[in-house]
C-alpha cells in the first residue's frame, strides 16, 4: 500500500493520485446519483448498494428484445439463449471468488442460498451440533442459523455460539479466532463467518479459519456479501466447504440482485450430502424429458432450484465484464490505496472526533477490504445527516457507527479527499 504524509493533505495531491491511477476511467462507466445542485454525489455506500454500471441497460435491453422477438423460443435463440444463460456468468464469477467453474453458480438470493448450503453442510448430531458465527453477525444470517438449529431439534440458545472479541473491542486477533474455534472441539458442526464482517470490516484469515475448523472436524462456510468483488478470494485452494454472496454490493447488480454459491469440488458428487432439489438442478440434457427422478448435474448447478430471472442475470453479466476487464488484483491494490488514504486523512484531520474500528492494513495479509467502520465521538446520526445535506452518502448504524466504502472501480482519490473535507466540517 502507498504511504501517505502531509504532502497528500490537499485536493491537488488527490488529483495527482487520480492522474496516476490506471483504473481511473472505469468511474465513467457508472451512473452516480446527482445532488440537488446537479453534481455527482460523493457515493461511499457501495458496501450497501453498488452504483449502476452504464452497460447494465444494454445488457438487459438485449434480453427484453429477445423476449419481444422470440417469446418462449428465446430459451434457445438469440445471442445469449436463456436456457444456458447463467453459464455466461460462470467464468467471470469463478475468477471473482477463486473457484473452479464447476464450483460456482449464480442463483436465488443470499439468504436463500445460505439456507440451501446449511441444509447440505450443517448436519448436527446429538454431540456435534454447534454453529460458530461472528458476535456481530448480520441479522439475517443469525435468523438463518437459529432457524436451522431449531429445524434439527436443537435449541439455538445453546447450538449457536459466537466469537468473543476481548473487552471493548469489535475485532479479534488471528490467535483469538483460532483458539476460539478450537475451544469448541468435537461439539462444533459448522463455522459460518461473514467475511469481511459487515459491521467492523474485519477480514478473517480464510486459511486459518478453515484449518482450525478442520482440526476439530467441523465444516466451514463463508458469507461473502462483503467479500465478493471486494477481497482477493481463493475459495478452492483454501478448501472452504461452501460460500454464498450477494451481487448488489461490491458487484453492482442492482437492488435485490441475484446471489452466488460455491461448493467445493470434493463435495460435488458425494451422494451422502443431502440437498434440497428443483428441476434446474437436473441434467440439462434430460431436463425436458420431465422424468420424476432427479439426476444431479454433477456441479454446483445441482443446487439450482428454479429457472433463473434472466434480466437480473443480465445486469450481473454487465458488471462482471467490467470487473474482468479491470482485474481483481488491480482493484484490490487500488482499494488498499484508497482505503489507506481515507484512513490517513480521517486520522490526520478528524482524529479527535472519531476512532477507526476496522483493522489496519498489513502487507501480505488481507486484514480488511475497501470499507472503514468508524466510531464517532458525539452524535453520529447527526454527522450522517449533515453529510447527506452536503451530498456525501455514507451509512449509519446504531449507536455511533459510520461505515464508508471507497470502491476502487468508481471512487477516486479526489472523492475521498472531498468526503473527509465534508466530515471535518460536520463536527
Ligand atoms: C452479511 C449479510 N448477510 C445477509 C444479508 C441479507 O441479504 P439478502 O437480503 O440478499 O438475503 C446481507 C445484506 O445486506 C448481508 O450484508
Amino acid at each position: 500500500m502507498m504511504s501517505f504524509n502531509e504532502k497528500h493533505n490537499s485536493i491537488q495531491a488527490a488529483k495527482e493520485l487520480d492522474n496516476k491511477d490506471k483504473l481511473y476511467n472505469f468511474r465513467n462507466q457508472f451512473h452516480f446519483p446527482l445532488t440537488e445542485s446537479g453534481d455527482k454525489s460523493l457515493y461511499f455506500t457501495g458496501h450497501s448498494l453498488g452504483l449502476m454500471p452504464k452497460n447494465a441497460e444494454s445488457f438487459i435491453q438485449e434480453e427484453l428484445n429477445a423476449w419481444k422477438a422470440f417469446g418462449v423460443e428465446g430459451h434457445f435463440k438469440g445471442k445469449h439463449p436463456w436456457l444456458p444463460y447463467h453459464e455466461f456468468l460462470t467464468e467471470n464469477m469463478a475468477k471473482i471468488v477463486g473457484g473452479k467453474p464447476e464450483e460456482v453458480v449464480v442463483m436465488n438470493s443470499l439468504t436463500v442460498n445460505l439456507h440451501l448450503m446449511l441444509v447440505s453442510f450443517y448436519r448436527p448430531t446429538e454431540k456435534r451440533n454447534k454453529i460458530l458465527i461472528e458476535h456481530t453477525t448480520f441479522p439475517s444470517d443469525k435468523y438463518a442459523v437459529d432457524s436451522q438449529a431449531r429445524f434439527h431439534g436443537h435449541d439455538p440458545e445453546k447450538a449457536v455460539v459466537m466469537l468473543k472479541p476481548s473487552e471493548g473491542k469489535m475485532t479479534l486477533t488471528d490467535d483469538e479466532l483460532v483458539e476460539q474455534i478450537k475451544s469448541h472441539g468435537d461439539s462444533l458442526a459448522l463455522v459460518m463467518l461473514g467475511n469481511c464482517n459487515y459491521l467492523s470490516g474485519q477480514c478473517f484469515n480464510f486459511k486459518k479459519v478453515v484449518q482450525a475448523a478442520k482440526e476439530v472436524g467441523a465444516n466451514v462456510g463463508f458469507n461473502l456479501a462483503h467479500g465478493a468483488g471486494n477481497l482477493l478470494l481463493d475459495l478452492h485452494n483454501v478448501e472452504a466447504d461452501f460460500a454464498v454472496w450477494c451481487t448488489y454490493k461490491y458487484l453492482n447488480s442492482g437492488p435485490g440482485g441475484l446471489a452466488g454459491a460455491f461448493v467445493h469440488e470434493k463435495h460435488l458428487n458425494n451422494p451422502e450430502i443431502p440437498r434440497f432439489e428443483g428441476w434446474w438442478g437436473t441434467k440439462k440434457e434430460t431436463r425436458f424429458k420431465m422424468k420424476p427422478q432427479f439426476e444431479p448435474m454433477g456441479t454446483v448447478e445441482s443446487w439450482q432450484l428454479s429457472n433463473p430471472p434472466i434480466f437480473q442475470l443480465a445486469s450481473i453479466r454487465a458488471s462482471l465484464e467490467l470487473y474482468n476487464e479491470a482485474g481483481m488484483e488491480n482493484l484490490r491494490e487500488k482499494g488498499d490505496n484508497l482505503t489507506g488514504y481515507l484512513e490517513w486523512l480521517l486520522e490526520t484531520n478528524c482524529g479527535n472526533s472519531l476512532e477507526i474500528v476496522t483493522p489496519k492494513f498489513e502487507e501480505g495479509k488481507q486484514t480488511r477490504g475497501s470499507m472503514l467502520c468508524v466510531r464517532v465521538k458525539g452524535d453520529a446520526k447527526n454527522v450522517e445527516a449533515k453529510l447527506k445535506e452536503a451530498g456525501a452518502v455514507v451509512d449509519f448504524r446504531e449507536p455511533d457507527i459510520l461505515r464508508m466504502a471507497p470502491i476502487p472501480i468508481y471512487n477516486s482519490f479526489e472523492d475521498v479527499f472531498e468526503l473527509v473535507e465534508v466530515i471535518k466540517s460536520a463536527f
